[in-house]
């Protein structure tokens, strides 16, 4: 997820951290962000920051703010472009009518057929990457995280097979470059990144282009779909090229911190109950849910009230910005029982007790819900399910944490590959229906099972 292109919201962000006391240099606040959230602070759902700008610390305030038309982007069209010639906006940072254009665009390719087919590869992925592993101490996020997350995006945008080595190096230091402070980044690596990968989009849309709509197959990635209107016109390459690197940025980390916090998780709760779940293709959705609930690796949705509204009995003028704090929603402590507890099952206790677990905010809400919710869940199940078969143990080693602002996730998790790893690749759980085949594993199936 792209940090946010306006300076008053930067500015908004450091004025936020300083308010909760958030020192990204400590390796304590690092691991647990959360700890900044006092009762005090928890007192009231919605602050207001000495600037001016208004923090949203309520899930019902941040549900509202996500939901209500009356906070938005204040931009309608991409209109500023940056150094490469790019618009400056993706259509995250857009209103309707721009927003709702290029969204549309983009969601009429990303179909639920079209998902599913995508979060097929990723049980094959999966079983080859900890094929690759397997017998040997390594890095869950560096083995098995970003190189899957990767992947999926190429799947989604359709970077051919030989172009991904060169495709996956540059695209790792763009989105880094996007989120992390400077001092963690090699600015020039960045910036020779970023050309390059302009160009890989540019030059791939202008071969489509030539190529016509002719030869358009239909398992063809995003790159190549939206490189003609529905008219079968050129598409705006600018806009085109802004899009897929949104895609990039919205999906990859993001992604990666979900499969990292799920694995940490599981890793850590007592006898193996946690994987046990992961490998029931009926719960492992709930093992998801929590995992995104209790480690929401986007952690600020940023808005501005595009006109005059009022929150939680505060007025708020237009042009006021407004910082949806996404991870102290999904633990508000009146909407959630336990919230700091991993406890998959609320999400499933439901149906049993007739009373329903709220939604968490992981994914947003309102017209920017996040558009590969359905994509991201999918690579989660499928990737769950084969790591269940025979699950990485964590080491006892330092873990370290990204200091991203707007998506938080593990850097690394030490972890031993099981030896023997799954066989075959197993069926996705597509629709949670799918049979699952488990592979044999060389673990004592006692230390396996739910107690
Ligand atoms: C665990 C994984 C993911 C999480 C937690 C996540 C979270 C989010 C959130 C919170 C938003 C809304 C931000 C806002 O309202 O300001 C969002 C938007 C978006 N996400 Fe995701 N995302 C994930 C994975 C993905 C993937 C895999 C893709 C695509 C490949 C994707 C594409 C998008 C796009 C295009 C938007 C912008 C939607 C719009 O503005 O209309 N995301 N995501």
């Amino acid at each position: 997820m792209a940090a946010h292109a306006d300076e008053p919201i930067r500015l908004a962000v450091g004025e936020l951290a300083r308010f909760l006391g958030a020192d990204v240099d400590d390796p304590a606040f690092l691991t647990d962000p959360h700890r900044c959230l006092t009762p005090g602070i928890r007192e009231k759902s919605v602050h207001r920051l000495p600037g001016g700008a208004l923090a949203v610390l309520g899930y019902t305030a941040c549900a509202e703010v996500l939901r209500d038309t009356r906070f938005g982007h204040g931009a309608r069209e991409l209109y500023e472009t940056t150094l490469l010639g790019l618009p400056a906006r993706s259509f995250l940072q857009l209103d309707a009518p721009g927003h709702t254009r290029l969204r549309g665009q983009v969601a009429r390719h990303f179909t639920a057929r079209r998902v599913r087919a995508l979060a097929e590869n990723v049980g094959y992925y999966s079983t080859a990457l900890v094929r690759e592993h397997a017998g040997r101490p390594g890095d869950f996020v560096a083995d098995f995280a970003e190189p899957l997350a990767m992947s999926v995006i190429s799947d989604v945008l359709g970077v051919p097979p030989e172009d991904r080595p060169a495709f996956h190096r540059d695209a790792r230091l763009v989105v880094r470059g996007l989120d992390q402070p400077a001092r963690a980044m090699d600015e020039r690596a960045v910036a020779q990144a970023r050309f390059r990968f302009v160009r890989f989009f540019r030059r791939r849309a202008q071969a489509r282009r030539q190529a016509g709509t002719r030869h358009r197959a239909p398992r063809d990635g995003l790159l190549d779909a939206l490189s003609h209107r529905p008219d079968g016109s050129p598409a705006d390459i600018r806009e085109l090229v802004t899009t897929c690197s949104l895609l990039l940025s919205a999906g990859y980390d993001t992604t990666v911190s979900l499969l990292s916090h799920a694995v940490a998780e599981l890793g850590g709760a007592p006898s193996g109950q946690g994987w046990a779940l992961a490998r029931d293709p009926q719960t492992v959705g709930a093992v998801v849910e929590e995992v995104l609930r209790l480690h929401s690796p986007v952690q600020i949705a940023p808005r501005a009230a595009v006109r005059d509204a009022a929150l939680d009995g505060l007025p708020v003028a237009r042009g006021t910005i407004v910082l949806p704090l996404l991870p102290a929603a999904n633990r508000d402590p009146d909407i959630f029982d336990s919230p700091h507890t991993f406890r998959p099952r609320r999400y499933l206790a439901p149906a049993a007790q007739g009373r329903s677990t709220a939604r968490h905010l992981a994914f947003g809400a309102g017209a920017h819900f996040c558009l590969g919710a359905a994509l991201a869940r999918l690579t989660a199940h499928s990737a769950l399910a084969v790591l269940a078969a025979c699950p990485p143990r964590p080491r006892d080693a330092p873990r370290t944490y990204s200091e991203g602002v707007v998506v938080r996730g593990l850097r690394s998790l030490p972890v031993t590959w099981p030896h023997r790893p799954a066989e075959r690749p197993p069926h996705p759980p597509a629709d949670g229906a799918a049979a699952y085949v488990e592979p044999s594993c060389p673990i004592p199936h006692a230390q396996r099972s739910v107690t």
